[in-house]
């Protein structure tokens, strides 16, 4: 191989060798890529005219007047097109597909998210697309693959094991090893073998750059605090990388599910529950039993539903920069029901673990500080789980009519 990497003792490229010559052409494309200036700009350019960087960091007055400590800043990526940060991941990877003269893209999703902007990119760029998803993802996130398939791409449900976003990357490597000669794998977050932490945290380092630039200018000083949901770690660490070396305190948050004390969550790095293993190509902390099986993990949001995290981020655990918190999904439901409420906001179910810590933090904060959250994606896409989290009666009834209707146009 001609290059791997490590943070810390976490990362590498455990491939099989059939992999090694793709991965080291994905190597040499992005090492050529990051070393060209016009590589950058062109990156830029594509997300300012087809998506809508930057992205606003906007002042959430209500909500700071309602705690009474920090001014709290909301950094927007929920407005890329798309509706998440998923939308930087996938067009820099298309701009290096192009380089690579490939013309098929396959990708795993969880939420849903990462294979919508995939699949558009896959329709903005003219490649083939393949999707893989989790038979259990697909029940949670059916709009999701409406849409995936409206934009051409084909879904893939994964019916084996636990059903869900592991189990989509493992099936996503399989078809790789199978069509490497015109296939790019877009893998959706920090993870997996080198060089797609790296690669995946530098087009999310687009967050980091904005947000750092934006608040200084508004407020001509850094911020206390910066709040990131994290299920692979991409966008926290896209956030995370504008303050990494200054005095900023950076929290990352995970799944907590129906508690740390249930074993139902998705919590490796705020938890005693993970270990360090390897899976899937890298070495990270993993959610696993004793003989080293992966764990079912729980969360309300389906993109924090992942049994391993990014290397980057456990080595920045070890490395005791950044602190890791959990929150419940009934933390996570208030959380976003008061958002909406206060500042007209919806952040997604994963997003809104970002703004449950937050909040569980800022009656304790002063009014000198500044936090920022990143509200990694938009929460429409969670209507159905939000509607019966809330038992919402009227869109119940909604459900039911159209369910009628269905039954009866088909007789
Ligand atoms: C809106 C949103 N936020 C966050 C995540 C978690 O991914 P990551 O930790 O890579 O940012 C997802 C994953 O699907 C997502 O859709």
């Amino acid at each position: 191989m001609i290059e791997t990497k490590y943070y810390g003792e976490f990362g590498g490229s455990f491939i099989p060798e059939i992999l090694v010559p793709t991965f080291d052409q994905l190597v040499n494309a992005f090492n050529a890529a990051r070393n060209d200036p016009s590589f950058w700009a062109e990156y830029v350019d594509i997300m300012s005219t087809y998506s809508c960087r930057p992205t606003p960091l906007t002042f959430a007055e209500n909500l700071t007047r309602y705690f009474g400590g920090p001014r709290i800043y909301v950094k927007r990526e929920d407005l890329n097109h798309t509706g998440a940060h998923k939308a930087n991941n996938v067009m820099g990877q298309g701009l290096l597909v192009k380089r690579m003269g490939k013309t098929r893209v396959i990708a795993e999703t969880g939420a849903g998210q990462h294979g919508v902007a995939t699949a558009t990119m896959a329709a903005k760029f003219g490649f083939e697309c393949t999707i893989y998803m989790g038979q259990v993802d697909i029940e949670r996130q059916s709009p999701n693959v409406f849409w995936m398939e409206r934009l051409g791409a084909e879904v893939i449900p994964v019916k084996d094991g636990t059903r869900i976003l592991k189990d989509a990357i493992n099936e996503a490597l399989r078809d790789w090893s199978a069509n490497m000669d015109n296939t790019h794998y877009v893998l959706g977050t920090a993870c997996g073998a080198h060089p797609y932490p790296e690669m995946v945290s530098y087009f999310q380092s687009i967050i980091g750059k904005e947000a750092r630039k934006q608040i200084t200018e508004r407020e001509h000083r850094l911020p206390s605090r910066v709040y990131a949901c994290v299920g692979g770690g991409s966008n926290a660490l896209g956030i995370f990388s504008g303050f990494l070396d200054d005095p900023v305190e950076l929290v990352g948050v995970e799944a907590g599910g129906k508690g740390l004390d249930t074993g139902l969550h998705a919590s490796r790095l705020a938890s005693r529950d993970a270990a360090i293993g390897v899976a899937q190509g890298y070495k990270t902390y993993f959610l696993q039993d004793s003989e080293g099986q992966m764990q079912k993990t729980h969360s309300v949001a389906a993109g924090l539903d992942y049994v391993g995290v990014s290397p980057i981020l456990s080595n920045l655990k070890e490395q005791g920069r950044v602190r890791f918190e959990s929150a419940t999904d009934t933390e996570v439901l208030d959380a976003f029901s008061l958002t909406l409420k206060k500042e007209g906001l919806v952040p997604a179910l994963e997003s809104a673990h970002a703004f449950a810590q937050a909040f569980k933090e800022a009656p304790d904060m002063s009014r000198e500080d500044i936090i920022i959250i990143n509200q990694s994606g938009r929460g429409d896409k969670d209507i159905f789980l939000v509607a019966d989290a809330l038992a919402d009666p009227e869109w119940r009834s909604f459900i039911i009519k159209k369910a009628e209707e269905y039954k009866n146009s088909k007789k």
